[in-house]
This record gives C-alpha cells, sequence and structure tokens, in this order.
C-alpha cells in the first residue's frame, strides 16, 4: 500500500442495488481531489485495519469527488462487510491516491467493455471518458437480474445508452451474452476489456482467446479471486538478491507474510492475485503461479510473481529484492 494516504469523508452513500452500495467520497480538508484515469483504483484503509482496492465508477473529468461501488460479498473476507456495515455517511477514512492498472488503450480504434456484476465500476468510468472524447465504443453488461445490476438507471439516461446492452440471465435465454458470438471475427484495432468475478473472466478471456483476440488487445480486472487450495503446499525458501539474506517460507504462509515477518515489506492492496500491486522480479527458481494478472505467457517466462499468493516449484526462489 502506498504510504501516503489522502483523507476523504463520506459525504453520500446509498443503495445502488441489492447487495450494492456506491461511496461518493470527497476531501475531508480542501476541495479537489487528485484527477484519475479511466479504469483506476483507491485503496481504502478500512476500519478494523484491512486495506481493499475499490475501482472509481465517476467520470474521470470530475475532481470534487470519488465515486466508489461495493458489493457485499457473502463469503467477504471482511472488506465487504465493513463497508456496508462500519462506513456510514460523514465518515472519514484515509485512501491512496488513484493507480490505474486498467486503462485504456489511446491508440485503439474502438473499445468493447464487458461487465459482470460488480465489475461494471471501472467500465462504466471508461465508458463516460469514450463518450466524451467521441471514442468508438460498446458496453455490454451482465448481471443475474435487474435488481443486482447497480447503475442500470443512470447509464440508460446518460448519453451513451444506445451503446449500452444488458444482459440478465435470469431472463429469457436470448438476452443472455453470447459470448463466442460476440467476440467471433476480431477486428485488428478494436481492444476488449472485461471486469467481473473470476467465472465471468475465465468464459470472457477462454472465449476471446479461442477467436484469436492477441493478448495485448485484452485487457480484465478481476474481482474476487475464488480462494486458492493450500492442501498440497510445500515450505520453500526465498534469497533476497539483493541483500543475500535467506527467508523459510513455511507451507500455509504466502511470501509477502513470510516477508513481512522477517522486516521486508513487499506493498500490496487485493492479497488475492488479482491486481498486481504486490509483482516483483524472479531472478531464478520456478515460481508456482496462482494469480489472475499476469497473462499466460509471463506465467511460462517465470520472470515475475505475485507473492501474495503465487509460491514456488523449485526448493528456492531468488527474488529481486
Ligand atoms: S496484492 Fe494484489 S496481486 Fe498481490
Amino acid at each position: 500500500m502506498s504510504l501516503a494516504t489522502i483523507p476523504v469523508r463520506v459525504a453520500r452513500k446509498r443503495n445502488e442495488a441489492e447487495g450494492i452500495c456506491s461511496f461518493e467520497l470527497v476531501h475531508a480538508e480542501v476541495g479537489t481531489l487528485p484527477p484519475f484515469s479511466a479504469g483506476a483504483h483507491v485503496d481504502v484503509h478500512l476500519p478494523g485495519g484491512l486495506t481493499r482496492p475499490y475501482s472509481l465508477c465517476n467520470s474521470p473529468a470530475e475532481t470534487h469527488r470519488y465515486r466508489i461501488a461495493v458489493l457485499r460479498e457473502a463469503a467477504s473476507r471482511g472488506g465487504s462487510v465493513a463497508m456496508h456495515e462500519a462506513v456510514s455517511e460523514d465518515a472519514r477514512l484515509e485512501i491512496s491516491a488513484p493507480r490505474n492498472l486498467f486503462p485504456l488503450n489511446d491508440e485503439a480504434d474502438a473499445h468493447l467493455l464487458l461487465a459482470g456484476g460488480i465489475g461494471i465500476t471501472p467500465l462504466l468510468a471508461m465508458a463516460e471518458a469514450l463518450h466524451r472524447r467521441g471514442s468508438s465504443f460498446r458496453l455490454h453488461y451482465c448481471a443475474r437480474s435487474r435488481s443486482r445490476a447497480a447503475f442500470v438507471d443512470e447509464i440508460q439516461s446518460s448519453g451513451y445508452a444506445d451503446r449500452v446492452q444488458f444482459h440478465f440471465s435470469e431472463g429469457a435465454a436470448e438476452r443472455r451474452l453470447d459470448i463466442a458470438h460476440l467476440l467471433a471475427s476480431p477486428q485488428p484495432g478494436t481492444h476488449l476489456y472485461a471486469c467481473g468475478p473470476a467465472g465471468f473472466m475465465d468464459a470472457v478471456l477462454a472465449g476471446a482467446r479461442a477467436q484469436g483476440w492477441s493478448e495485448q488487445r485484452l485487457h480484465h480486472e478481476v474481482f474476487n479471486a475464488a480462494p486458492a487450495e493450500s492442501a498440497g503446499d510445500r515450505a520453500f525458501e526465498v534469497l533476497l538478491g539483493l541483500s543475500g539474506r535467506v527467508v523459510a517460507v513455511p507451507a500455509g504462509c504466502s511470501i509477502v507474510a513470510a516477508l513481512s515477518q522477517a522486516g521486508v515489506a513487499i506493498p500490496t492492496s487485493c492479497e488475492q492475485g488479482i491486481c498486481g500491486t504486490c509483482m516483483t522480479t524472479v531472478l531464478d527458481g520456478t515460481p508456482e503461479h496462482r494469480d489472475q494478472y499476469l497473462t499466460p505467457e509471463e506465467q511460462a517466462a517465470g520472470t515475475l510473481i505475485l507473492p501474495c499468493c503465487s509460491r514456488a516449484k523449485s526448493a528456492r526462489l531468488v527474488l529481486a529484492l
């Protein structure tokens, strides 16, 4: 997490859909907030000491507020419940400056935005930005039902409503998103941006790769990775290449946690292998990748690792730390 934080106040908390609240954050002391680009997120420091990344889902042209939206997760690790239950209007929070790990590609001729559920949040900012700059785009918004889909009224009354299609899986079969059909015959200048839960992302990315979309045109951000299977974890050791120190990583303990106990801090945010914050260079050894951030090519190359979740196949990993 970034050391410099911004004090903000919750100016408005609103129910946007079943299980989804939005929070409008304004600077607690001065008028404006640092600018951000579409796809950016902030790390929110929550009551109880947790830190969670949330995408900014208002127009990037705004500097008087940030808006985030949070789905209350049935299997919450604490973050979404804290946001829903412990953060009310007028609450003070500390957040990081915006960071963008999911930016729009400025060279693209056209943009195809695919949202699954709460994954609409960064894509909403993208749709706003693309509409403002007059770029060619389409947004497909998939959710289980209308009542579980946030911001539908806002989208339907926006200036880009005619470029949006809603797909509700509890509705008529023909309204569900046909991924294979949508992604068939990819145009060379079109970039695809997808955000949603792991199952949705797996389907979209597998569909795109099967239809020949190149990795450079696939941009994605996952919400909530499936919990990693830890039963077969083995212990290994990490050699810090810059200092020569060796740190043991027991089974059931992440590299980040083992290094933290040894006094070596690696910046983290999601701690699930989805945001890229903890990415570290591997100098030697073989990573066992468990993240959903690196591309299959990057994982195969073995020169990068997300140590918040990934482990080692070799007895020792040498990291550029
Ligand atoms: S902290 Fe998000 S990928 Fe490691």
